[in-house]
């Protein structure tokens, strides 16, 4: 009870920029509570933000002792100030307890609030590039909460989804828009999948998620029927490689994604400057592709 209500007032001071009251409160909860990964996770925040990034770092060391699966993303922190290869900084565990935690308000807050639209901008890429075309096979990778399969309407034929979030995945099945839906790792999934049967595989907003996307790519590959197409958005960064960025999500260097798609044996059909959502009031740098089989 007493580490619950440091910890909470500790929550409020980080709140309200007090880092050090933050901080103090934090190693409080944590003279009560020492192996609990939440306190020692707020704490190695605060620390962050208080530019002591020694402590921050054994701190997260010591979250991820705690719980090796890392349900709260202490990687994805690590690999921000260097102590962690980017490749290994976004576990599924923390992927799936983040968005079944957002499940319930995804929809309101992304679409209402963040003006999300990924689905409409592939949509409106695949008529522009595709007109008329018609999909009878869907992959839809981290279908969230069925949004995509929405957006398709008509487009597209039999959709299969995809996704690590049970919670997401219990909204998409609610849509009744989907042939077949599976919990697990959309690479995995892909490769569970027929060779050269697909017509379409989408994922938006997804690869933002996943560091190093050539599994991804040549897994879709596979999967696709000749005249197939993959479609996705990602965020972008100036540089290059994939860093992960302030936000905690991957972002990829467009040209690190060109050689990646001819590398899985794609052509370049389109590729857009394109902003999924805003963030602080600003559109998020990002991109969408449409890789036609080569
Ligand atoms: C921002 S949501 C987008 C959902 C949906 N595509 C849409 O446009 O509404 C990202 C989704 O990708 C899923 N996801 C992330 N990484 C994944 C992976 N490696 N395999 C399967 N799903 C993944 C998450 O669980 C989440 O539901």
């Amino acid at each position: 009870m007493i580490a619950d209500r440091r910890y909470a007032y500790g929550d409020a001071a980080f709140a309200e920029q007090d880092l050090q009251a933050a901080f103090d409160l934090f190693e409080q909860t944590l003279e009560r509570a020492p192996n609990w990964p939440p306190a020692h996770l707020a704490l190695a925040k605060a620390a962050l933000a208080l530019g002591d990034e020694a402590r921050a770092r054994a701190t997260l060391e010591r979250v991820l002792a705690l719980d090796p699966a890392d349900h709260l993303g202490a990687a994805l922190l690590l690999a921000r100030i260097g102590g962690k290869p980017v490749a290994d900084a976004m576990p599924a565990a923390y992927v799936a307890a983040l968005f079944d935690d957002y499940a319930p308000r995804f929809d309101s807050h992304l679409v209402g609030q963040l003006a999300y639209r990924a689905p409409d901008l592939l949509v409106a890429a695949l008529d522009r590039y595709l007109p008329g075309r018609h999909y009878a096979e869907v992959l839809d990778l981290g279908c969230g909460t069925g949004l995509m399969a929405r957006a398709l309407g008509s487009r597209a034929g039999r959709i299969l989804g995809v996704d690590l979030s049970p919670r997401m995945l219990e909204q998409a099945s609610a849509t009744g828009l989907y042939a077949g839906l599976e919990a697990g790792d959309l690479v995995t999934f892909l490769g569970q999948q027929p060779v050269a049967r697909s017509d379409l595989a989408i994922a938006a907003d997804v690869f933002c998620y996943l560091p190093d996307l050539a599994p991804a790519l040549a897994a879709a590959r596979r999967c696709l029927a000749p005249s197939g197409i993959l479609a996705f958005t990602v965020q972008t960064h100036p540089g290059e490689g994939v860093v992960v960025g302030e936000d905690c999500r991957m972002h990829h260097a467009p040209g690190l994604l060109r050689r990646l798609g001819v590398e899985a044996g794609f052509t370049l059909l389109a590729e857009e400057e394109a902003a999924s959502r805003r963030d602080a009031g600003r559109p998020v740098p990002g991109a969408l592709y449409l890789l036609a089989v080569s």
